[in-house]
């Protein structure tokens, strides 16, 4: 069966799960890896990597970095392991990352790399996977995401960046990437901030961020509107 057609079994199976119509398309797997700045001295972990999309052009562009990839799905997972060399796959959830590291035998990771559907998820989901990601991460760490530009009207995309603002010493945002399925951007998140005692940022986010006045929907649909004036 083609990785394409394994995916969409999946996406039928449990949509909420697995967040996506299709998988990553080269251009978006290209732009997360750029984006990510890998070398082989990274301990690399990516999360929700589905058939491999991202995880291949990673093995690609870092072939001796440790790379462990997380994908609860057995299916997706037996493809990982089937299709990528040299890696490390952990049917476990992305909430159990510092566990899983420390298994691993990296339990400071320095690349993050995510391929989770957030806009799909509450706060009550979002909030721990952050908080699991920003504790497994070395100091100096990054991590990178991507998301949908047509989830951005839904209030999880708006809660995730508030997440990754108050757990992150300084985050940007990449172009949007129109090649994709639905067209998506990255955002890239340095220096996690977590109080090692409580696991919890340790960032106070300045009120102004927490809502009303977030302007990166207004910025987006700017963005979409002059592409559609572009000839
Ligand atoms: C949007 S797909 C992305 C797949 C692939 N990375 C890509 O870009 O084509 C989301 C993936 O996250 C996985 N997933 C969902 N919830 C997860 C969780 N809590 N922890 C880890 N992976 C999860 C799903 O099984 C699915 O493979």
């Amino acid at each position: 069966m083609s990785d394409m057609l394994t995916f969409i079994k999946g996406v039928a199976k449990n949509p909420t799960k697995i967040g996506a119509i299709s998988p990553s398309s080269p251009y978006l797997a290209e732009r997360m890896v750029k984006a990510a700045s890998l070398t082989n001295e990274h301990a690399i972990a990516e999360l929700g990597a589905g058939t491999g999309s991202i995880t291949k052009r990673i093995r690609e562009e870092v072939p001796r970095a440790p790379l462990i990839a997380l994908e609860p799905d057995p299916s997706l997972a037996a493809i990982l392991r089937r299709e990528v060399e040299r890696i490390d796959v952990s049917e476990r959830f992305a909430e159990d990352l510092p566990e899983v590291v420390a298994e691993w035998g990296h339990p400071k990771v320095d690349r993050v790399i995510s391929g989770l559907p957030w806009a799909m998820w509450p706060a009550w989901v979002q909030e721990p996977i952050i908080d699991a990601i920003a504790a497994s991460m070395a100091p100096d760490g990054r991590f990178v995401t991507f998301t949908y530009v047509t989830s951005q009207i839904v209030p999880a995309a708006a809660r995730l960046r508030e997440l990754l603002l108050r757990y992150f010493g300084e985050v940007h945002r990449s172009q949007i990437q129109w090649a994709n399925l639905p067209p998506a951007f990255v955002y890239i998140a340095d220096r996690p901030l977590v109080d090692p005692l409580s696991r919890r940022s340790t960032k106070k986010l300045p009120v102004r961020l927490m809502g009303v006045n977030d302007n990166t929907l207004q910025r987006i649909l700017k963005e979409l509107k002059d592409r559609d004036r572009r000839p």
